[in-house]
């Protein structure tokens, strides 16, 4: 907000009309008079006026009917009812029909000084949440992707220009910084939106498992095949195929890919039939797939056939700009699932989100506003209610070895959302390790809600 506050006082009571200029005059405000609504209507239709101080009786045009008109035609102006001694009931209508306060007549200076201080809170509070939910209307692109910084603009045009192609795309970005989601915005605004979005997370599966969820197999293919299953390719006729983990993929496997895109036809496992297919690939990856090659644990060819446009996403904490928009996003959202009177984020907060760096971005980010709002007392976020992002002191540190351990291990979970290959990726262990130590820590997604919630 820069300059003065502007405000208006209507009344046809010259004595309460110059008394009321006269006090804003003197406290700083930029104050002008009006002697009946008539006026004000003209007034109003002319100047936005962050405060209206309105007489409820007027002769010809009332308060109420000054009132309903800003409601409607300037209604970031707030309008505080001015009323008679004994009249308080007409001032409660007048709050219902949209009014921010009332004040009686007669009144002290100590009274408008005490009422203002409460307007100017609101004030800001309002001003703030219709900031951030212009941002956020404008900013919603191809599903629920957001983003107001300029890479994630960038990013928009990119995902536009490359709709009409069907290239290979490869994701690359940390953990959460929504490669699935990009991926989706991709097959959303490509000319084959109309079929089927199929992920397969090639980290999840074991080699052989891997192999007949994405050819399928035909019954009888190996024990425990029963009954002939479609794979993912057949699944993502006429769509999109989104390979997420893409560098999991064992070797043998990407020669078997790698002719697939050749020749756009394969066989289930455990078949002979050549089934052609028809898909839109686009792969993701954490990884640094140019020193998998290095290593031996990629192929070449494979890559160059995925990568034909490569985007990379960037951690959230290289764009903090993002930060409001999508904080506000996941609020509402959490808001209308929880139905907790949450509305909005302070200033202060945002900006100590804006230091945090995030190791778990936009996930973290989600992660954090929805426990936020679930601790939450007041109707605003404050910094304080995201205090357990930034906690640190040594009261906090679990003494134990044990206990450490245990708290690690569940962080890193909550950073994956239990995904654990990644998590066990992480902390550089094994699955069956990781497997082994949630049993004897006895750790679950779902405790680890419920002690969330209990702060
Ligand atoms: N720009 C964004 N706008 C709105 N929501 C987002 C955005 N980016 C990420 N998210 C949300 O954050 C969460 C994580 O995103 P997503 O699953 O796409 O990340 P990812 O990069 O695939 O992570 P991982 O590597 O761990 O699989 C999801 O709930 C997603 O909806
Ligand atoms: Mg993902």
């Amino acid at each position: 907000m820069s300059g003065k506050w502007k405000v208006l006082v209507v009344d046809d009571e010259m004595i309460v009309r110059e008394s009321l200029v006269d006090w804003f005059m003197k406290s700083g405000y930029d104050v002008e008079g009006a002697e009946g609504g008539r006026l004000a209507l003209e007034m109003v239709d002319k100047k936005d006026y962050d405060f209206i101080f309105l007489d409820i009786k007027m002769p010809e045009v009332d308060g109420f009917e000054v009132l309903d008109y800003v409601k409607v035609n300037c209604p970031q102006s707030m309008v505080v009812m001015i009323t008679a001694y004994g009249s308080i009931e007409t001032a409660v209508d007048a709050m219902k029909r949209g009014a921010s306060d009332y004040l009686t007549k007669p009144f002290e200076p100590g009274d408008l000084a005490c009422l203002l201080e409460r307007l100017l809170q609101q004030k800001r509070i309002l001003d703030e949440n219709a900031i951030l939910r212009e941002q956020v209307a404008c900013r919603v692109r191809c599903e629920d992707l957001i983003g107001a910084s300029h890479c994630m603009q960038q990013l928009f045009e990119l995902i536009e220009r490359i709709a009409t192609f069907d290239s290979p795309v490869l994701l690359r970005g940390e953990t959460g910084t929504g490669k699935e989601l990009v991926a989706k915005a991709i097959h959303a605004t490509s000319e084959r939106s109309a079929g089927p979005f199929i992920p397969i997370n090639c980290g999840a599966f074991t080699e052989t498992l891997l192999e007949s969820e994405l050819f399928g197999h035909e019954s009888g293919a190996f024990t425990g095949a029963r009954r002939a299953k479609k794979g993912r390719l057949e699944m993502a006729e006429g769509g999109t195929l989104f390979l997420d983990e893409v560098g999991e993929i064992p070797l043998k496997m990407q020669i078997d890919l790698l002719r697939v895109l050749q020749e756009k036809s394969f066989h289930r496992v455990g078949g002979i039939t050549v089934i052609p297919i028809d898909f839109r690939l686009i792969c993701a990856t954490n990884r640094d797939l140019a020193k998998e090659i290095e290593r031996g644990a990629f192929r070449q060819d494979f890559y160059y056939r995925l990568n034909v446009i490569e985007i990379e996403i960037p951690p959230l904490r290289a764009r903090i700009d993002d930060i409001p928009v999508l904080a506000q996003h996941f609020l509402e959202r959490i808001r209308q699932e929880t139905n907790k009177p949450v509305t909005g984020i302070n200033q202060q907060a945002i900006n100590a989100l804006k230091k945090y760096p995030w190791p778990g971005n936009v996930r973290e980010l989600e992660n954090a506003v929805e426990r936020a709002v679930v601790l939450a007392q007041g109707h605003y976020l404050s910094k304080d209610d995201f205090a357990f992002l930034f906690r640190s002191s040594a009261q906090d540190i679990p003494q134990s070895l044990r206990e450490n351990e245990k708290q690690h291990i569940e962080r890193i979970l909550n950073l994956y959302g239990w995904n654990i290959s990644k998590a066990a990726e992480a902390l550089e262990i094994s699955r069956v390790t990781l497997h082994s130590k949630i049993r004897h820590y006895h750790l679950s997604a779902a405790s680890n809600r419920t002690a969330g919630s209990q702060g």
